[in-house]
């Protein structure tokens, strides 16, 4: 269970702007965001915190896609790295034409300025409190080169864009939490990013504003072609995006409650339920299906054979160094031997 393939396409507001935007002349998804075995792990005093476990995931350009997870599941560190303000232990990481891993230097900092816009939950990490609305949004701009005249017609556009033309002269205090983060989003897209991350844009506002931001969002992602990845903890919010994620203890799991082409599943007074046909495609080759119950809900594991059973069982309870998962060549050797590899090279 180290990695899961956690790409699908429940949408359930109806949007079809990813594929829209996203496939190619022969028909076929092309990926925008392609993270392969995406492994963080910090380095603590004497021992690794693996935030992310062999993360595997891709987006197609203009998605929009929700993380939802428990606190500590690793959510800001994975957007950290598809950021670029934060690189992988391990794995490959491709944004656009963007290698993420070999990105150095100054090639790395335009990345973060031009090609990806942040909004954060911490409203205050988002604006800096001395200057005006419109001065925050033109100081990305200014950074990346940009001239005055221009900086203060994409200003002035973008204030109007999230509704704040009547508030671009005022300072973050004079403006309410809602009306803060619409600046943040204005600040975000200043230099055009293709790319929006946001990590609980809406955590720290009441339910109307937060409704009201991810409508602005939603609206946003349509006039500018956005790619969005959204982290939040509420479901109602995720439910903008065309489809959901889970992230625990580093892993990626697929939400599929909410998929439009299926009623969510219920268990009818016999204990049956209909699984959704994603889930069926998982386990529809499978001899037996193994229930497991776990702390995080019912694992269902397709069996095949003796010997991949054992294996899928074995890899689930071995502790895994770094995330990684134990070769299965390795696992063999220790089924038939009843030893790990390094007891057989001492003896
Ligand atoms: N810079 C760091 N140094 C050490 N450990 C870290 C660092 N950043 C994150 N972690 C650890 O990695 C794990 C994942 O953290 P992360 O911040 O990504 O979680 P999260 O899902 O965003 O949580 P929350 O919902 O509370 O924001 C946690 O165990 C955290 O303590
Ligand atoms: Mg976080």
């Amino acid at each position: 269970m180290a990695a899961h393939n956690a790409n699908g396409s429940a949408n359930h507001n109806g949007n079809n702007s990813a594929h829209k935007n996203g496939v190619s002349k022969n028909g076929t998804a092309t990926a925008y965001i392609n993270c392969k075995n995406i492994v963080r792990a910090y380095t603590v005093g004497d021992h690794e915190i693996v935030a992310l476990r062999g993360i595997d995931f891709t987006m197609t350009r203009g998605e929009m896609v929700a993380i939802v997870g428990p606190s500590g599941a690793g959510k800001s560190s994975l957007l950290n790295l598809l950021g670029g303000l934060d690189t992988p232990t391990a794995g490959r990481l491709t944004v656009g034409d963007f290698n993420l891993i070999d990105l150095k230097g100054h090639k790395l900092a335009d990345y973060r300025l031009t090609q990806v816009g942040f909004v954060w939950q911490q409203v205050g990490r988002n604006l800096l409190p001395h200057r005006s609305a419109r001065r925050n949004v033109m100081l990305p701009m200014m950074l990346a080169g940009t001239g005055w005249r221009v900086r203060r017609r994409r200003a002035n556009e973008l204030l109007d864009a999230v509704g704040m033309s009547d508030h671009a002269h005022k300072r973050p205090t004079q403006l309410s939490g809602g009306q803060q983060q619409r600046v943040a989003i204005a600040v975000a897209l200043a230099n055009h990013p293709q790319l929006l991350l946001a990590d609980e844009p809406t955590g720290a506002l009441d339910h109307q504003s937060a409704i009201q931001v991810l409508k602005l969002i939603a609206d946003l992602r349509e006039r500018y072609g956005l790619t969005i990845l959204m982290v939040t903890h509420d479901m109602e919010m995720a439910a903008f995006a065309d489809r959901t994620l889970t992230l625990r203890d580093g892993a990626l799991g697929q939400d599929l409650t909410h998929s439009t082409q299926e009623a969510p599943p219920v268990l009818d007074p016999e204990g049956r339920i209909q699984l959704p046909a994603a889930v069926r495609s998982h386990l529809d080759e499978a001899a037996r299906i193994a229930v497991e119950i776990r702390p995080e809900g019912i694992l269902l594991r397709p069996e095949h054979d003796a010997e991949e059973d054992t294996d899928a069982v074995l890899q689930d309870i071995l502790p895994h160094k770094n995330g990684h998962k134990p070769r299965r060549r390795g696992l063999r050797r220790f089924l038939r031997n009843g030893q790990p590899k390094q007891e057989e090279t001492r003896s």
